[in-house]
């Protein structure tokens, strides 16, 4: 049986991309550039959309397939059929290997794939479909109820500015304190929830460290006290110490803030004690996902055991050998129409090159799921 995404080598009912990138922009990124900030702040918080119903989950994403621009008009295949469900109060951790897809997954979430990519599938958020939205309809959601924390904090923080005026931006753009001064406190009690002083507040990006800039940014994308946090590898720049310190942070704000949160990481290890479940992703498709604790207690499929037996472990002995995975993620242009960890797996089958397996619902592997 072939799952009909394979057979999507072009893409079908597709919208096309017309949103810069977003390394190209200041960071608001999670506020639309450009927008100017509302001449009257509203009581309390903006309306539920009329779309919006209570009962629908917070996010749900059904067959996302993402096609890139590629070299002489053609087009790469990126994400290949992922599916998502995340409900308030929820954490989901997308884990795979760099290359894997989980960025261009998050961007699309955001509407902030690059320029010329084009998107098919479902991606609905408390109930309203994202797909559908003009750019005054994604200046509504993005930064209020669906933020994220990007990858890399020096290009995500504006350099020009002190920390507490970029917090205090998306409280002013979407209209959540009714005066500069009442936007001022909340940002400085924002910065102060995670680990800011006032000092630090009033300091410009680069007098921080590494970790204080993580912090100002998770400060900036909960300003507008989101409904989803995506957090795109929120500490990869960081030490071992700090790491642990930013996923305890993001996991106590889950928990106080009723939110759901989308955590990327290639770090299984560090990241699958931290979150309710998890999503393995791999040549842009979902290979494994479930409650973590039961995941990680009996990983099935054959990338997820890969990653697990080579996560590092403390107190290992000399004589105790490292399971590096071996190879790479393929390129793009490399995938074939079979299951893209084939190459590289042990269990590997004629027919695995031949027909990606098809996605259950928790598992994609001929072998392992049939
Ligand atoms: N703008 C682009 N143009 C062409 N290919 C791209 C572009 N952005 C990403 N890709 C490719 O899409 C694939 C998935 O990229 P993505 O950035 O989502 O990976 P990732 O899992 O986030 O990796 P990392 O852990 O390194 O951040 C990779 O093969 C990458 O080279
Ligand atoms: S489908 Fe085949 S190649 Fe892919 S993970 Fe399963 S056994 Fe390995
Ligand atoms: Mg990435």
């Amino acid at each position: 049986m072939t799952d009909a995404r394979d057979r999507a080598d072009q893409p079908a009912n597709l919208t096309a991309n017309t949103t810069a990138h977003p390394f190209a922009r200041p960071p608001a990124a999670a506020t639309p550039a450009g927008a100017s900030a509302p001449a009257v702040a509203r009581a309390g918080l903006p309306p539920t959309p009329p779309t919006m119903t209570a009962a629908a989950p917070l996010l749900r994403v059904r067959d996302l397939q993402v096609w890139l621009p590629g070299r002489g008009g053609t087009r790469l295949h990126a994400l290949r059929g992922v599916d998502l469900d995340l409900e308030a109060g929820d954490s989901l951790a997308l884990i795979g290997e760099s290359g894997s897809g989980k960025t261009l997954t998050a961007l699309a979430l955001m509407g902030l794939l690059p320029d010329g990519a084009a998107v098919s599938g479902e991606i609905d958020l408390q109930g309203q479909s994202l797909r559908s939205l003009d750019e005054a309809g994604w200046c509504a959601v993005r930064g209020r109820r669906l933020a994220m924390v990007f990858q890399e904090p020096l290009t995500a923080l504006n350099p020009l500015q002190r920390v507490l005026a970029q917090v205090m931006e998306p409280i002013r753009l979407h209209g959540l304190a009714p005066d500069r001064d009442t936007a001022r406190q909340r940002a400085l009690s924002l910065l102060d929830r995670v680990g800011l002083d006032e000092r630090q507040a009033r300091a410009y990006p680069h007098e921080l460290s590494g970790g204080q800039r993580q912090r100002a940014l998770i400060a900036m994308a909960l300003a507008a006290e989101p409904a989803l946090l995506i957090a795109d590898e929120p500490t990869t720049a960081l030490d071992a110490r700090l790491r642990l310190q930013v996923l305890d942070l993001l996991q106590a704000l889950v928990a106080e803030r009723g939110m759901g949160l989308l955590l990327i990481s290639h770090d299984l290890a560090l990241t699958a004690r931290r979150v309710r479940r998890l999503g393995i992703l791999y040549g842009g498709r979902l290979m494994e996902q479930g409650p973590a604790a039961a995941l990680l207690a009996q990983p099935r499929h054959p990338y997820t055991q890969a990653l697990w037996a080579a996560r590092p472990r403390l107190g290992a002995g000399r004589d105790q050998p490292l399971h590096p995975l071996p190879g790479n993620v393929p390129a793009l242009d490399q995938l074939g129409p079979g299951c893209p960890f084939a190459p590289r797996c042990p269990l590997v089958q004629p027919r695995c090159v031949a027909q990606a397996p098809v996605w259950n619902g928790q598992l994609a592997c001929w072998e392992v799921a049939g």
